[in-house]
C-alpha cells in the first residue's frame, strides 16, 4: 500500500484501509509510466517536452475549454491565472474562507488582499449571497473553490461577479472532471487552477498544475509568465516566475487522464456505498450534492458530535479519517494581520469543528469501508 507523504492526506502504513491508495492507481498504469518515462530520458526532453503539449492538448478537451498551460503546481496555476487576468498588488479578491489556505495564499502572493465569505451549511461552499456586500471599490475578482469535488454555485456566483463587473477564477483543485448543468469544472470563469498534487483525483508524482481559460490571451500570458516572462529566448518583455510543469510528470498524466473517467465513476460507486452504510448511524451527517451537480468525490466528508474525540477514536482503531480544514482561512496566523476573528464566518467556524474526512479513492473495497463505518459508529456509541 502506497502513502502520499504529507500530512495533508493523512495516509498511514498501518491501517488495511488507506486514505489514498495511490499504489493500487500505479499499478494500473505502470508499464505506460515506465516506458513513457523511458522515453523522456532517451529523448532528455525534461523541460516542456512533448508529453506537455500532449497532456495540455487533452486536459483542455476534457475539461471543455480552448486552452490549457502546465505549470509546477496548483498555488502557482491561481497565482498566474490572477495575474493574467490582470490581478495585481492591492486589488481586493474574494474567496471562501472554508477552503485550503494557498486559494488566499496565491492571491496573497501577487500582493492582493483577501475578503473572505462564509459557506452555505448544507454543501459547504461559498456562498454567493454574501458576494455583494464583501464588494469594495478595489474589488477586481472573485475565487470560487470547488470544494471535496463539486462545483460551487456557479450561476449565482457568475450572476453576483457580473452585477459587480468581477473577474471570475475557479480553484478547481479538487474537482477534476466534476460537472454542473453538464458543464466541467473551470469552463466557467475568464481561467481556472487546477492542482496535480499526488492526492488529488488527477494526480502527478510530485506536484504539478496548469491553468485552464478560454481566452488565447490569458493563456499567452501564464506561458510568459511561467517561463520567466519570456516569450522568445532570451526575450523578457515582462517579469516571470520558473514555474513549469516537467515532462515526466506530464507521463504520469497522460497515463491517469485516460483513467480518470472510471476512477471518478469508482469514487462516485464508493460514495452510494457509504450513504447506505451511515445512513443507520445515529450522529452522522452525510455530505450533500447540490442537485445540478456530479460530484467527484475528491473527499467524502461527513459531520458529526464531539469530532476530535471521534477522530482520534478512528486513529486509534487504525482508520486514517482526517479534517479538511481544521482551520478556516481567516483564522489561520498567516492572515491574522486582517484583523479577523471567531465569529467572523460562522458557519464556516462551526463546520470546521464537526467536518471528518472518511478514507476516499477509486481502490476501496465495500469490506474497507464496512470497517470505516463499524469504528465511526462505535466512536459514536
Ligand atoms: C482547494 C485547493 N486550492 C489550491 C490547492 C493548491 O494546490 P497545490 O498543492 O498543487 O499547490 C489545493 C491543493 O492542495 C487545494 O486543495
Amino acid at each position: 500500500m502506497t502513502t502520499v507523504s504529507s500530512g495533508r492526506d493523512a495516509s498511514t502504513t498501518t491501517s488495511s484501509v488507506a486514505f489514498v491508495d495511490l499504489g493500487a492507481q500505479h499499478a494500473e498504469i505502470s508499464a505506460q509510466v515506465a516506458e513513457g518515462m523511458a522515453q523522456v530520458m532517451h529523448d532528455s526532453s525534461y523541460i516542456n517536452g512533448a508529453e506537455v503539449q500532449r497532456f495540455e492538448r487533452a486536459w483542455a478537451e476534457y475539461c471543455g475549454l480552448a486552452r490549457a498551460v502546465g505549470v509546477a503546481s496548483g498555488t502557482d496555476a491561481l497565482e498566474l491565472a490572477l495575474r493574467a487576468v490582470g490581478v495585481g498588488a492591492g486589488d481586493d479578491v474574494i474567496v471562501p474562507t472554508n477552503s485550503f489556505i494557498a486559494t488566499a495564499g496565491a492571491l496573497a502572493r501577487l500582493g492582493a488582499v483577501p475578503r473572505f465569505v462564509d459557506c452555505d451549511p448544507t454543501h459547504l461552499l461559498m456562498d454567493p449571497a454574501q458576494i455583494g456586500s464583501a464588494v469594495t471599490s478595489r474589488t477586481r475578482a472573485v475565487v470560487p473553490v470547488h470544494l471535496y469535488g463539486q462545483l460551487a454555485p456557479m450561476d449565482e456566483i457568475c450572476d453576483a461577479a457580473r452585477a459587480a463587473d468581477l473577474v471570475v477564477v475557479e480553484d478547481a483543485a479538487q474537482a477534476h472532471g466534476a460537472r454542473r448543468g453538464g458543464r466541467r469544472a473551470g469552463s466557467w470563469g475568464a481561467a481556472a487552477a487546477y492542482s496535480f498534487y499526488p492526492g488529488k483525483n488527477l494526480g502527478a508524482y510530485g506536484d504539478g498544475g496548469a491553468v485552464g481559460t478560454s481566452s488565447v490571451e490569458v493563456a499567452r500570458s501564464v506561458e510568459e509568465l511561467r517561463n520567466h516572462g519570456s516569450r522568445a529566448r532570451y526575450d523578457h518583455p515582462v517579469l516571470g516566475f520558473n514555474s513549469r510543469l516537467d515532462t515526466l510528470q506530464a507521463v504520469v498524466l497522460n497515463a491517469k487522464l485516460a483513467q480518470l473517467d472510471r476512477w471518478n465513476a469508482a469514487r462516485r460507486v464508493a460514495a452510494g456505498r457509504y450513504d447506505e452504510m451511515l445512513r443507520g448511524v445515529p450522529g452522522v451527517v452525510r455530505p450533500s450534492t447540490s442537485e445540478s451537480n456530479e460530484h467527484v468525490w475528491h473527499l467524502y466528508v461527513v459531520r458529526v458530535p464531539e469530532r476530535d474525540r471521534v477522530l482520534q477514536a478512528l486513529h486509534h482503531a487504525g482508520i486514517p479519517a482526517a479534517i479538511h480544514y481544521p482551520t478556516p482561512i481567516h483564522l489561520t496566523g498567516a492572515f491574522s494581520h486582517l484583523g479577523q476573528g471567531t465569529g467572523d464566518f460562522p458557519v464556516a467556524e462551526k463546520a470546521a469543528d464537526e467536518i471528518l474526512s472518511l478514507p476516499m479513492h477509486p481502490h476501496l473495497s465495500e469490506a474497507q469501508q464496512q470497517q470505516v463505518v463499524e469504528a465511526l459508529a462505535r466512536a459514536l456509541s
